[in-house]
C-alpha cells in the first residue's frame, strides 16, 4: 500500500488527537479532522498548520449526527482507516451525568461505526483506557481480566471495545483498542498541549495550573498508600510517544499485519511514579518550589498501576522516548505559553 491513505481522525482538536494529526501528517498521510469543539478549540487547526507547515482544516462535526456524520463520511469515500479519538473523558463528570457520557461515547461510537460500515471503511484504531483493568497487579498486560468499570466513563470505554469486537466479528472490520495509562506532557513546539476546561482532575494539569497561579496549591490525595512514599503510583506516559503509537498502530493494521480482527494493546512506558515523584520532577525542570498540601485520598483512586507494554513493543515496533522530566517540562513551557497568550 503507498503511504498517503486518507485517515479520518475524529476529536482531532482534543489534546492527544491533535498530537497524532502531527504525527500523521509528517509521515506523509491525509489526514481529515472532525470534531465538535466542545473541549478545544477551532484554533488547533492553525496551530496544527505552524509545526508540519501543512494546511490542516478540522471540519466541525458532532458524531452524536448522525445525518450530518453519514453525509460527511459519504463524501470523502478514499478514507483508508478512522482513528476515533471523540469521547468525553471527565471520570467525576461521568458519575454526576452519566448519560451524557453514555449518549456521547456509546451513542457516537455506534454511529460512527454505522457509517464506516455503509462506505466500506474496514479500519479503526480506537482510544481505550487503563481505567478497565480497576485494581491489578503491576505491571499490567493486556491478559489481566477486565474488571467491573467503577465509573460510567470507564464502562463507556469497556462497551465500546466490546461494541468494536462485536462490529469486527459480524463484519470483519480491523479494530485496535489502545489502552492508554495517564497520558501527559505537550508538544515540544509548546503549539498544543492539554486545555482542561475549569479546575483540572489531572494531576499534572493541575500541578502546572499551581504553578504558574492559576491554582493556590495542589493537595496531594493520600500519602499512607502501601507504596515507597505513601502516594499513588501511575504511568505517565508523554503525548508525543502515545501519538507515535497511534501511528505505529495504523501502519500495522493497513500492512494487514494484525492477526485477529479485534485487538488490545497498552501503551505505557512500563514504569510507575508516584505522585511525589512527579512533582519532583516538576520542580527539578522548573527551578522552583510547588505549593503543595497533603490531604485525604480521593475516593475510587487505585493503589498502583502501570504498564506492561510488550505486545506493542514487538508487535508494532513501538516503545517510548521520552522521560518523566520532558513530560514535565513540556507540560510546564505549554502552560507559559498559554499564560503568555492569555496576559497578551
Ligand atoms: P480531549 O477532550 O482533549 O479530546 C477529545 C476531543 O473530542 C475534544 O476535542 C472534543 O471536543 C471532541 N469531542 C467530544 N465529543 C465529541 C462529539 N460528539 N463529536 C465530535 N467531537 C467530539 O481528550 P483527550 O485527552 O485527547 O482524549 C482522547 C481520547 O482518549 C478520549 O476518547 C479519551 O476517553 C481517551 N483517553 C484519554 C485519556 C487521558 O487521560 N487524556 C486516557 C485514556 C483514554
Ligand atoms: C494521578 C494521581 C491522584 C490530582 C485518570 C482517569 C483514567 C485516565 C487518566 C481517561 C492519582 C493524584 C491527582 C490532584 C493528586 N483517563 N492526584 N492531586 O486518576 O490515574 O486517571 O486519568 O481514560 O481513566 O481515571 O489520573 O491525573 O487524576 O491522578 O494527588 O489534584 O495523582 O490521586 O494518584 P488517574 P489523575
Amino acid at each position: 500500500m503507498n503511504k498517503t491513505p486518507n485517515i479520518l481522525v475524529t476529536g482531532a482538536a482534543g489534546f492527544i488527537g491533535s498530537h497524532t494529526m502531527v504525527e500523521l501528517q509528517q509521515a506523509g498521510y491525509q489526514v481529515i479532522g472532525i470534531d465538535n469543539f466542545e473541549n478545544s478549540s477551532s484554533r488547533v487547526a492553525d496551530q496544527i498548520t505552524a509545526i508540519t507547515g501543512i494546511a490542516t482544516h478540522i471540519e466541525k462535526i458532532d458524531i452524536r449526527d448522525k445525518k450530518s456524520l453519514n453525509e460527511f463520511v459519504n463524501t470523502h469515500k478514499d478514507i483508508a482507516a478512522v482513528i476515533h479519538f471523540a469521547a468525553y473523558k471527565a471520570v467525576g463528570e461521568s458519575v454526576q451525568f452519566p448519560m451524557k457520557y453514555y449518549e456521547n461515547n456509546i451513542g457516537g461510537t455506534v454511529n460512527l461505526l454505522e457509517a464506516m460500515a455503509a462506505n466500506q471503511i474496514n479500519n479503526i484504531v480506537f482510544s481505550s483506557s487503563c481505567t478497565v483493568y480497576g485494581e491489578a497487579n503491576p505491571p499490567v498486560d493486556e491478559t489481566a481480566p477486565v474488571q467491573q468499570a467503577t465509573s460510567p466513563y470507564g464502562n463507556t470505554k469497556q462497551i465500546c471495545e466490546e461494541l468494536l469486537k462485536d462490529q469486527s466479528q459480524a463484519t470483519g472490520l480491523n479494530v485496535i483498542s489502545l489502552r492508554y495509562f495517564n497520558p501527559v506532557g505537550a508538544h515540544d513546539s509548546a503549539l498544543i498541549g492539554e486545555l482542561p476546561i475549569g479546575v483540572p482532575n489531572n494531576l499534572v494539569p493541575f500541578i502546572t495550573q499551581t504553578a504558574i497561579g492559576k491554582r493556590k496549591q495542589l493537595t496531594v490525595f493520600g500519602t499512607d498508600y502501601p507504596t515507597a512514599d505513601g502516594t499513588c503510583i501511575r504511568d505517565y506516559i508523554h503525548v508525543v510517544d502515545l501519538a507515535k503509537a497511534h501511528l505505529k498502530a495504523l501502519e500495522y493494521q493497513l500492512a494487514g499485519k494484525n492477526k485477529q480482527s479485534f485487538d488490545v494493546f497498552n501503551l505505557g512506558t512500563g514504569k510507575g511514579s508516584s505522585v511525589l515523584e512527579v512533582v519532583a520532577a516538576f520542580e527539578k525542570v522548573s527551578q522552583q518550589k510547588l505549593n503543595m498540601v497533603f490531604g485525604p485520598r480521593r475516593t475510587g483512586d487505585v493503589v498502583q498501576v502501570y504498564a506492561a507494554c510488550n505486545k506493542a513493543n514487538t508487535a508494532l515496533g513501538w516503545k517510548t522516548e521520552r522521560t518523566l522530566e520532558n513530560c514535565m517540562q513540556t507540560a510546564w513551557a505549554w502552560e507559559q505559553a498559554l499564560a503568555a497568550k492569555e496576559n497578551k
